[in-house]
């Protein structure tokens, strides 16, 4: 990832997850830049990118953990199913300039400090488990 990325997110033992992570990382990135430079279409088209991530992204976690049969899976799910709703609420009211407002101090307060947590806790367990299981 060499260093580029606003925070580096920790390392799991499944490489597949650790590079949807980087590719999430980059599509905020380009997000928050977007929303710095004030630019509409562009915070539209990257939030958009942005909630399509999210989705795809939790959504391949949970299939590997019911196709290996992850015992708290639901715990992990549910702290998914939370910060998806919040996603889709927030990435929803970007044409407004206090949507926007809103979609940046989630991203920075809410979103960021979030992720950094669920992958060294949530992500870091699931990984260790899925790669017992064979999963790369
Ligand atoms: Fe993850
Ligand atoms: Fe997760």
């Amino acid at each position: 990832m060499g260093g580029k990325t606003l925070l580096d997110l920790p390392e799991v033992a499944v490489a597949s997850m650790n590079a949807t992570h980087a590719e999430e990382m980059e599509i905020i990135e380009r997000l928050l830049a977007a929303l710095a430079a004030d630019d509409a279409p562009a915070v539209q088209e990257a939030a958009e990118d942005f909630a399509r991530h999210v989705e795809e992204h939790f959504s391949r976690e949970e299939r590997l953990m019911e196709q290996h049969g992850f015992p708290p899976y639901p715990i992990h799910k549910g702290e998914h199913d939370y910060m998806r709703a919040e996603v889709a609420a927030v990435c929803a009211v970007v044409d407004m300039a206090e949507g926007r407002a809103k979609l940046k101090a989630f991203l920075e307060q809410e979103f960021l400090p979030w992720l950094v947590n669920h992958v060294s806790t949530m992500d870091m367990a699931t990984a260790h488990f899925l790669a017992m299981h064979g999963v790369e």
